[in-house]
């Protein structure tokens, strides 16, 4: 399988460590030989259609922080000539999110697929703006669509709930779907320490943003449960659907009071058919969405197998590698290899 990476980020990085070191893994148990013939990021790209040698991209990239750096690179924003001119199955879009617009990722998608190429995508930012339009316009192409990682970094909740239980109706999602509003959340709770305080501390530690705006006021969430919705439940919404309340106002007392009562305090997303929500809500003690640190968690209520929950790292170059990875397993596998 001829494949293109755009963008050689923390995700491009992971992945392509993650197609090194299961080679022969993927060869033996899955008949799958991954080729990547092109790697682009924001300053230029390699290719090289018998294969590049990862290693030693991921050497260079490591080092000198691009790939147009490295031997034979060419320079400039190539990412659609590349994903245009270099024969190939699949692309991997793997830009930075732009809530706004969905650019660059956007238009790479489309052109992707329109030049007949399956897509695989963690990039939130053209999923929100374009789900349906890049839904229709994968089927219109005949191409593979996919995107579990932009939900939840490593949880599978998206091929969870489309294969394994595609017997239920799906009633309601909820969601904890990100790590440092979760993080700082837990730490309130354990420590008894303000907002301020701990938003501060996750900042030293990395895990928090500069600008955490996006996270803390729910933003993020609203729009991964927005991709949630728009994949699993058929609906076809946007950012402006989802009434999204963050935590600054979630006072540590608030958190004592509630744990006296046997729950906690979560940010969590909710999508209903008719209804988007992203908010901080009371969640019992001892429930699956009651993940501490950074972790994340998915909730699904069915008709037929009740409640199914899922928890797991929601962020993470190796973890998420882990979804990226099963999106081209699981393309290979449907088209029949
Ligand atoms: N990191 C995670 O754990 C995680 C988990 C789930 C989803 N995501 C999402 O996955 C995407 C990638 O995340 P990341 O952490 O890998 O981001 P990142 O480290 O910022 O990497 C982004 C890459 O995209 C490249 N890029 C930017 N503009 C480009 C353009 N016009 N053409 C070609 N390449 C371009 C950047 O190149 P330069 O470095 O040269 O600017 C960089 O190589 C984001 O949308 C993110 O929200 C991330």
């Amino acid at each position: 399988m001829r494949i293109v990476l755009i963008g050689f980020g923390n995700l491009g990085r992971g992945l392509s460590r993650a197609l090194v070191q299961k080679a022969g893994f993927l060869r033996r148990d899955h008949g799958l030989i991954p080729r990547v013939v092109a790697a682009v990021d924001e300053f230029g790209a390699v290719v090289d259609e018998k294969g590049l040698n990862l290693a030693g991209l991921l050497k260079t990239a490591e080092g000198k922080g691009t790939v147009a750096l490295h031997r034979g690179a060419k320079r400039g924003r190539l990412a659609l000539q590349v994903i245009e001119g270099i024969e190939a199955d699949v692309v991997y879009e793997l830009t930075p999110t732009n809530i706004e617009t969905g650019e660059p990722g956007l238009t790479h998608i489309k052109r992707a697929m329109q030049a007949g190429r399956h897509v695989i995508t963690s990039n939130k930012g053209p999923l929100v703006v374009a789900f349906r339009e890049l839904d229709s316009l994968a089927k219109r192409c005949g191409v593979e669509f996919r995107y579990s990682a932009s939900v939840g970094g490593a949880i599978p909740a998206v091929g969870l709930a489309k294969k394994l239980l595609a017997g239920n109706k799906i009633r309601e999602i909820r969601g904890v779907l990100n790590g440092t509003t979760n993080y700082i959340l837990t730490r309130m709770s354990t420590e008894g320490a303000p907002f301020e305080i701990v938003l501060r501390e996750a900042q030293e530690l990395g895990i928090a943003e500069k600008d955490p705006t996006l996270d803390i006021e729910g933003i993020d969430t609203a729009c991964k449960i927005t991709i949630l919705a728009n994949s699993l439940l058929g609906t076809n919404a946007g950012l402006k659907d989802v009434k999204v309340a963050g935590i600054a106002r979630v006072r540590p007392e608030a958190i004592r009071l509630a744990q006296e009562a046997g729950q906690t305090i979560k940010l969590v997303g909710t999508a209903k058919r008719g209804s988007l929500e992203v908010g901080p809500k009371l969640v019992p003690l001892g429930h699956p969405l009651a993940v501490g640190g950074t972790l994340n968690a998915v909730t699904f209520e069915l008709d037929l197998a009740r409640e199914i929950s899922i928890t797991g790292f929601g962020a993470g170059p190796r973890e998420t590698s882990s979804s990226l990875l099963g999106d081209l397993i699981d393309i290979h596998r449907t088209l029949g290899g």
